[in-house]
């Protein structure tokens, strides 16, 4: 009986939930695998204090080159995130042979290509399905069961920390800060949550999955990013109150002139199916000609739904361990669209804003949008205050570019007191 040997890097909360799950799936692997799959050795950076989480401490070590260089070791799973050394690591075990899962978005949205290309020379798989909506299978059924289709949408939720804020915010009419030391309380939110309130880990889940979804590379950079810290709870009022929810979207598209990335708030239909995902769950949509839509809906992260989708790429890589067929599927990234710049971009507006309350201000807020080509679809005014009204519109579809020059012809009107918040609005 053929065993498969897997090294562990890192032994965090997503790294003890993939031993966890590796441990409470060997009783069935025999029969789910036709092997038997062995942790041989975990790359931790303090070996006293991952002693306690381990059966047996024995293979704990803090040399990598132990775990790289072992010739029982058929997988690798690198769990320590980050850059470097975790990006040296993975090329240095694909160099030798060894197959590689990891979950970490932050590199593969940066040297995704180079690191397949690796894999591809040495005949290895390299699979990162824990990287994009956590335990959602998002990125396999992209791959592999929709790629008869010709997808030209694939947007959602998936960040859970920033779903869970604006969930408190239109459920509760708490304040962003408020929310956010919310979730830092039970944990939803890091120490530094920055990357998510400011939509950067949703920028680089967008990356990996229109790269897939459109075969073309979509790098971290190529993603528009705008987080949600100055969404209020007055805007989500207004947004309600004209039959919309805000959700932080993370949008891949495909259109004739290319390809547009965004991770940005956006106001979305209450009937739209990711209205109703709340708390800290993502969502996945995506639209291809044969399929028309489908959706993925679940834990985005934490430890065992994550250590969920990394188990079964060191699964799938058992069985292709077996059947001598490793690097079956590799790089898809065989076109070179553009990416498109956010200006170019369609999109509706929701424009939040006071204005002094005097005859003719309707008109002139009416003429800024009219020479410049954006027509109105909705239109809240509330009663003035002390002169000044609040007036809350919503446009028809426009290129990016030219609400801006509405925008900034309003900005330049004397009676335009404050241009308080700006969104756009999710339509298909
Ligand atoms: P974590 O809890 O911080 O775990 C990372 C572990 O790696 C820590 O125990 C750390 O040790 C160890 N480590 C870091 N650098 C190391 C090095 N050079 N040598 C040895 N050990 C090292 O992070 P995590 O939440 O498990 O995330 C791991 C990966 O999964 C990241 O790429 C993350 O983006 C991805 N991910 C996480 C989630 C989630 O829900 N957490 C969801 C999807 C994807 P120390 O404790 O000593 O620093
Ligand atoms: N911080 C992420 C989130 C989980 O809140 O969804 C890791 O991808």
């Amino acid at each position: 009986m053929k065993k498969i040997g897997i090294g562990l890097l890192g032994l965090g909360t997503v790294g003890l939930g993939t031993y966890k799950v590796l441990k409470s799936q060997e009783s069935e692997m025999m029969n789910k695998l036709g092997v038997e799959l062995e942790i041989r050795k975990i790359l931790v950076r303090t070996i006293e204090k991952a002693v306690p989480k381990v059966e047996d401490p024995s293979v704990l070590t803090n040399n990598w080159e132990e775990v790289i260089n072992d010739d029982s070791i058929d997988i690798i799973i690198e769990l320590m995130g980050g850059l470097e050394p975790a990006r040296t690591y993975i090329v240095e075990a694909l160099k030798a042979g060894k197959h590689v899962v990891t979950a970490n978005k932050d590199l593969v949205a940066v040297d995704g290509e180079e690191l397949l290309n690796v894999a591809a020379e040495h005949h290895c798989d390299f699979l990162f399905e824990a990287a994009v909506a956590g335990g959602i299978p998002i990125l396999r059924p992209l791959k592999q069961c929709l790629a008869g289709n010709h997808l030209t949408e694939v947007m959602g939720i998936v960040n859970g920390t920033t779903n869970f804020i604006l969930t408190k915010m239109s459920q509760d009419g708490m304040e962003f800060a408020d929310a956010l030391a919310l979730a830092t309380e039970l944990g939803y939110a890091e120490a530094d949550p920055t990357a998510d309130i400011e939509g950067l880990d949703a920028g680089r889940k967008v990356a990996i999955m229109s790269s897939i979804a459109f075969n073309s590379r979509v790098v971290f950079d190529d993603v528009y990013k705008e987080g949600i810290t100055k969404i209020t709870a007055t805007d989500i009022k207004y947004a309600k109150e004209m039959g919309k929810t805000i959700k932080l979207l993370g949008v891949g598209r495909l259109e004739e002139d290319g390809i547009e990335a965004y991770v940005c708030p956006m106001l979305i239909p209450e009937e739209h199916p990711l209205a109703t995902v709340n708390d800290s769950y993502n969502a996945v949509f995506v639209h291809g000609d044969a399929v028309e839509d489908a959706m993925f809906f679940g834990r985005g992260a934490g430890e065992l739904p994550t250590a969920s989708a990394v188990v079964g790429d060191v699964f799938d890589i058992a069985r292709d361990v077996q059947y001598n067929c490793c690097g079956r599927i590799g790089c898809t990234c065989y076109k070179t669209l553009p990416i498109k710049a956010m200006e170019d971009t369609r999109n509706r507006f929701f424009l939040r804003m006071k204005v002094e309350d005097k005859c003719g201000v309707f008109s002139s807020i009416a003429n800024a949008f009219a020479e410049n080509g954006v027509s109105l679809a909705q239109i809240i005014q509330r009663q003035s205050v002390d002169g000044i009204a609040e007036v809350v519109v919503i446009t028809s579809s426009v290129k990016e570019g030219d609400f801006k020059k509405a925008l900034g012809t309003l900005k330049a009107q004397e009676t335009t007191k404050e241009i308080s918040t700006m969104l756009r609005v999710y339509s298909k």
